[in-house]
C-alpha cells in the first residue's frame, strides 16, 4: 500500500460561480483533513459548498486556486490516477433509464478500464440488494434502488475513497438502515468514506470525524466526541410529587415547571447533579423520577452555524 497520511487533503480551495453576472463564493479559503481509514462527515446547510467540494474532487468542477491531493496525489498533477483513487457517489439520481443494472455497472467498469475477469458485477448487486432486479430496465426502479445502484456504480474499479453526497435523502427508513450497514461495511474493509447528509443522526450514528461548512467556510473540524462536547449544557428533569414551590436556590439552573415536571439546565463541566438533587432534598422537595439528556449534534451544529 503506498505511503500517504490523509486520504483527502485540500488547502485553501477557492470557487466563484457565475450566476446571471454575480459572483457566487461557493468555496473560501475551503482546507480540509481526511484521514486514512476513517468515516468522514460534511455537514452544512443548503449551499454551502458541500457538492462543490466534492465535484471539485471527481474532477466535475475546476477549482480557481489552492490544493487537493487524494492517497497523496496531486490532482492537478496526476489527474487521472487521483480519479482512480475515489468513487463518488453523486447527489441526484441521474441514472440513464434505458439500461439495466447489470449493463450499467458492465459499462461504468469498462469505462474505468477494469478487466472482464476482475469485475465483481454480481457480488456488488448481490450485496446491495439488487440481484432481483439485475435486468430490469433502470427506469423502472424505485428511488431507493437508484440510489443503490449508484453507490454501486462507484465502487466498481474499488476505490480506496468512496464519497457519498446525500446517501439517503428521501428513503425510507429501511433502506436508510441497510445503506448505513452497507456504508459500515465498506468502512471495515479499510476504505475511507465521506459523506455528506442533512440528517444530524446519520452524522451521529456513522461518522468518525466532522467537518461543518457554511458559506464556503469551514467553520469546525474534530472528531464526533470533540463535536459533541462543545455542548456542555445538560437538561435535567424531575416529576416532582407533592410540594411545587421552587426555591431560589435553584435559579442559576433556569427552572422551568410545568405538568409536575421541572426542567432544569445546568453546565457538566461546573455542576454535578449531586448539587442539585442536594438543594431538592434540602427543601424537601420530593421526586418519583429524574432525567437527564446531553446535547446531540443537532444543538452542536445550530450553535456552530449561528455563532459564525
Ligand atoms: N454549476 C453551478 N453554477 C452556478 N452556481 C453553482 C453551481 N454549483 C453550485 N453553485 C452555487 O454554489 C453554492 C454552493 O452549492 P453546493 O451545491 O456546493 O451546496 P451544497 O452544500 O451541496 O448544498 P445542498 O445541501 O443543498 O446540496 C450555491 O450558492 C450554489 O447555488
Ligand atoms: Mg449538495
Amino acid at each position: 500500500m503506498s505511503d500517504y497520511k490523509y486520504s483527502i487533503e485540500a488547502k485553501n480551495v477557492n470557487k466563484t460561480f457565475l450566476q446571471k453576472n454575480q459572483e457566487v463564493k461557493a468555496l473560501i479559503d475551503f482546507s480540509i483533513t481526511i484521514k486514512r481509514g476513517v468515516i468522514h462527515g460534511l455537514l452544512g446547510p443548503n449551499g454551502a459548498g458541500k457538492s462543490t467540494f466534492i465535484n471539485v474532487l471527481g474532477g466535475l468542477v475546476k477549482k480557481n486556486s489552492g490544493q487537493v491531493s487524494i492517497c497523496g496525489i496531486d490532482i492537478d498533477k496526476n489527474t487521472k490516477l487521483s480519479k482512480f483513487k475515489i468513487g463518488i457517489v453523486p447527489q441526484e439520481l441521474n441514472i440513464d433509464p434505458f439500461f439495466s443494472p447489470a449493463e450499467l455497472l458492465e459499462l461504468q467498469a469498462g469505462l474505468y478500464g477494469v478487466p472482464k475477469r476482475k469485475r465483481k458485477t454480481d457480488e456488488i448487486l448481490e450485496n446491495l440488494k439488487l440481484t432481483d432486479q439485475r435486468n430490469a430496465y433502470a427506469r423502472t426502479l424505485s428511488g431507493g434502488m437508484r440510489r443503490r445502484l449508484l453507490i454501486g456504480k462507484a465502487l466498481v474499479h474499488d476505490p480506496e475513497i468512496i464519497i457519498l453526497d446525500e446517501p439517503t435523502a428521501g428513503v425510507d427508513i429501511d433502506i436508510r438502515t441497510s445503506v448505513w450497514d452497507y456504508i459500515k461495511r465498506i468502512s471495515k474493509q479499510g476504505k475511507t468514506v465521506c459523506l455528506t447528509t442533512h440528517y444530524l443522526e446519520e452524522a451521529e450514528n456513522l461518522c468518525d470525524n466532522i467537518s461543518i461548512i457554511n458559506h464556503g467556510k469551514k467553520i469546525i473540524e474534530g472528531s464526533k466526541n470533540d463535536l459533541l462536547n462543545i455542548i456542555s449544557t445538560k437538561t435535567v428533569s424531575f416529576v416532582l410529587e407533592g410540594k411545587k414551590l421552587i426555591p431560589n436556590q435553584l435559579n442559576d439552573y433556569k427552572p422551568v415547571l410545568a405538568n409536575n415536571i421541572l426542567k432544569l439546565s445546568y453546565d457538566k463541566n461546573k455542576t454535578n447533579i449531586k448539587n442539585i438533587i442536594d438543594i431538592l432534598i434540602a427543601n424537601q422537595i420530593g421526586f418519583s423520577e429524574i432525567n437527564t439528556s446531553e446535547g446531540d449534534l443537532e444543538d452542536v451544529f445550530i450553535k456552530v452555524i449561528k455563532d459564525k
